[in-house]
C-alpha cells in the first residue's frame, strides 16, 4: 500500500483549516503537512506538522515537496472575488502562478494527485441563471473568475499532456463556523450568523433577493475528499466539476435565522459586490458530479442553520 504524505497549501484559510483536520483524521496527523504564508491557525495548533511557505516561491515549494516526500498536494492559496476586484494584478498573479508552480512540480516529482478548487465565479452574465450546467457559455467578468477559468484549462492541459492527476470542484459560496471567510462575495452568509448572535441585526451588502448557490463546509469537505478518493477512471471532467447543495437569498437566510432568534432583523445596503453576485448563476446543475462519482449533499438551508447555531455559540 502507498503511504500518502499530503501537503496542504493555504491551510490557515477558511477551507484549509477544516480540510487539514479532516485529512489528518484519515491519513494520520504526521502525514498531513499544513502550510501557509500566514501563521498557523489556532485550530491546527498541536494537531500535526506546519511549515511557513510562500507558494509563489517555486524553489522553496519544490524543496519542501522533496524534503517531506510529498505524494499529494492540495492547493488552496488564492485571492477571492471581492478582494480580487480591489487588486486585479495581484489576484491574477497569485491565482495563476501558484497553480503553475504546483502543476510543474507535480509533473516533475510525479506527485500522485493534486487538488485545486475552482468556483461558480467562472460563470458570467451570459451563463444560464437557473440550473447552470457543467458545460455552457462561460464569460466571467471578475479577475477571480477569469483566473479560475484559465486555471481549469491548465489543469486539463497538465492531465491530457503529462498525465498529472489533478482534480477540481467549482465550489459555491461556503458557510462555516470554525474559520472565517477570506474576501468573497458570498461572505455575507457567514457574517450574518455572527451578527445575529452578537447584535441581533445585520446590514447586508447584497440585495434581499440575490439568490446564489451555497454549501455548508461539511459538505464541501466531503465532496473534496470523495472526489480525491474516487478511482481515476470515474473522473471524466478534468477541468472542474459543478457541485451544489442549496441556493438562497439574504431574505431567505434571514427568515431561517429568525426561527432561532425571533428578534433578528436585516437591512440592505448593496455595494460593489452586488454586481459580482448579479453576474453569477442563481443555481447549479451538478448532475455530472452525481453521475460520475456519486456526489450527494447532506445539508439544506434548514439543517445548516440549525447546525451553525448549535456550534457557533461554543466558539
Ligand atoms: P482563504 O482566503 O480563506 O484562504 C486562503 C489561504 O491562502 C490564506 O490562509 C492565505 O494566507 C493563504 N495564502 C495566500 N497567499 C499565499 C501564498 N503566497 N503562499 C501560501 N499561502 C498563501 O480562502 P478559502 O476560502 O479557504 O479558499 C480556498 C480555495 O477555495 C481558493 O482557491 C478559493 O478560490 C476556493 N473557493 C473558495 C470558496 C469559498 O466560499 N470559501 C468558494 C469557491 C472557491
Ligand atoms: N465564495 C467565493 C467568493 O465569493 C466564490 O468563489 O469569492
Amino acid at each position: 500500500m502507498i503511504r500518502e504524505k499530503i501537503l496542504v497549501i493555504g491551510a490557515s484559510g477558511q477551507i484549509g483549516v477544516e480540510l487539514t483536520l479532516a485529512l489528518r483524521k484519515i491519513y494520520g496527523n504526521a502525514n498531513v503537512v499544513a502550510s501557509d504564508l500566514r501563521e498557523e491557525n489556532d485550530l491546527l495548533h498541536g494537531t500535526g506538522p506546519y511549515v511557513s511557505l510562500d507558494v509563489m516561491n517555486k524553489e522553496m515549494l519544490h524543496v519542501q515537496v522533496i524534503r517531506q516526500n510529498i505524494t499529494q498536494i492540495y492547493l488552496l492559496a488564492a485571492i477571492l472575488s471581492a478582494t480580487g476586484e480591489k487588486n486585479p494584478n495581484l489576484a491574477w498573479s497569485l491565482n495563476m502562478q501558484s497553480l503553475l508552480n504546483v502543476l510543474d512540480i507535480a509533473k516533475e516529482e510525479q506527485i500522485r494527485k493534486v487538488y485545486w478548487p475552482s468556483s461558480i465565479a467562472v460563470f458570467g452574465p451570459t451563463s444560464p441563471k437557473q440550473n447552470c450546467p457543467q458545460q455552457t457559455v462561460i464569460e466571467p467578468i471578475t479577475v477571480y473568475g477569469i483566473s479560475k477559468y484559465a486555471g481549469e484549462f491548465w489543469c486539463n492541459y497538465y492531465f491530457q499532456r503529462w498525465g498529472v492527476d489533478v482534480r477540481s470542484l467549482r465550489y459555491p459560496g461556503l458557510i462555516s463556523y470554525k474559520s472565517a471567510p477570506g474576501g468573497g462575495t458570498t461572505d455575507y452568509a457567514v457574517e450574518i450568523f455572527h451578527e445575529a448572535l452578537e447584535e441581533k441585526t445585520y446590514e447586508c451588502f447584497l440585495e434581499k433577493d440575490t439568490y446564489l448557490p451555497m454549501m455548508y463546509m461539511p459538505d464541501a469537505i466531503k465532496a473534496t475528499i470523495e472526489l480525491m478518493e474516487a478511482p481515476a477512471e470515474k473522473i471524466r471532467i478534468r477541468t472542474s466539476y459543478n457541485v451544489a447543495s442549496m441556493s438562497f437569498s439574504p431574505a431567505d437566510i434571514a427568515k431561517e435565522i429568525q426561527k432561532h432568534i425571533p428578534e433578528f432583523s436585516i437591512t440592505y445596503k448593496p455595494d460593489y459586490r452586488q454586481q459580482i453576485a448579479n453576474s453569477w448563476p442563481q443555481s447549479i446543475d451538478d448532475s455530472v458530479a452525481r453521475n460520475d462519482w456519486g456526489w450527494q449533499e447532506d445539508y439544506d438551508l434548514q439543517r445548516m442553520t440549525a447546525d451553525m447555531f448549535k456550534n457557533l455559540p461554543h466558539k
